[in-house]
């Protein structure tokens, strides 16, 4: 499994959509009122409406589920963004691909961290962002069991609201490595596996410690909230980081890939400067994107 260097996310539906106006200012703000409305929907439906048969099936392992509830949350999303925004193109992990004719595009994952979720672990979430021309400009992810919710707006900073009260994310600074907690994830394939934990055992000893929860997206917002001091992993796909990466942005957090490339599925690192550089750079050493 190799991606080309520099690989990046695919685009949703097949025709390019280009905006040439330029962004409409008040639109971030709307399209985060909207994705707003769907993550709560969905959380609703995910933790009021769970079923005893999740009818779980698997994807691209044995070890990759998807339940009926991963298929049900993309659907009530979809519909809630089309019945305000019938034109706006959508791209989810369950299937949704369609370009749209207004130059908006919804990135969806129904549910992070689908294996937490079947365990009932609490530590899953609703990702949504909105994108204008290829650029995420609002972003919500959402943790209904934890009561977490960040959000984003491209240039409006990002925010966290948790037990009804709702605070900014400010810029904090990192520990050197040595003294840095890192979250990583893995992928479902087992080559995939096995060059993961190469490349941690080599990481491990020259870090505070590794944290593996389950949610790329809550990984990244933990970033930009100091629960963790850098992010790591191989493999994600867009679904995953769009919004949470706004999220981060925001919170002055560095997002990208290694060796200067913009963050992609073969790799996408989190972390403050001047820790991105230090770890971006081992994980170069540990060619931490190849398998
Ligand atoms: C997974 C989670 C996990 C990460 C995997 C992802 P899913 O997403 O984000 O933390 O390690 O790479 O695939 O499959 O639960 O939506
Ligand atoms: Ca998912």
């Amino acid at each position: 499994m190799t991606e080309p260097p520099g690989a990046s996310y695919p685009a949703a539906g097949s025709q390019d959509v280009s905006v040439t106006t330029p962004l409409d200012p008040a639109l971030p703000a709307q399209l985060l009122h909207v994705a707003l409305d769907a993550a709560h929907r969905a959380s609703h439906l995910l933790t009021e409406q769970r079923p005893a048969d999740l009818r779980v099936a698997s994807k691209s392992s044995p070890t990759d589920p998807v339940t009926v509830m991963d298929k049900a949350s993309e659907r009530l999303i979809v519909e809630t963004v089309r019945a305000v925004r019938p034109d706006d193109g959508v791209f989810g992990e369950e299937g949704s691909d369609s370009a749209g004719s207004s130059g908006v595009v919804w990135v969806i994952d129904p549910i992070d961290g689908t294996v937490n979720y079947l365990y009932a672990h609490p530590h899953w979430s609703v990702s949504i962002a909105a994108e204008v021309d290829g650029e995420v400009v609002a972003g919500v992810v959402t943790a209904p069991v934890l009561d977490e919710t960040y959000a984003a707006v491209v240039g409006g900073g990002a925010s966290i609201t948790t037990g009804g009260k709702t605070r900014r994310l400010e810029f904090r600074s990192a520990p050197p490595l040595e003294q840095a907690l890192i979250g990583t994830g893995f992928g479902y394939a087992p080559e995939r596996r096995r060059s993961q934990g190469r490349v941690l055992a080599e990481l491990i000893p020259r870090v505070r410690d590794i944290r593996r929860d389950g949610s790329a997206a809550l990984d990244i917002c933990a970033v930009a909230l100091g629960r963790l001091d850098g992010y790591y992993e191989r493999g994600v796909n867009r679904w995953d980081t769009a919004a949470a990466g706004l999220v981060a942005r925001e919170a002055g957090v560095r997002v990208g890939g290694l060796r200067g490339d913009r963050d992609s599925p073969q790799m996408t690192v989190a972390a403050p400067e001047p820790l991105f550089r230090t770890l971006a750079g081992v994980l170069a050493e540990l060619e931490a994107d190849r398998d």
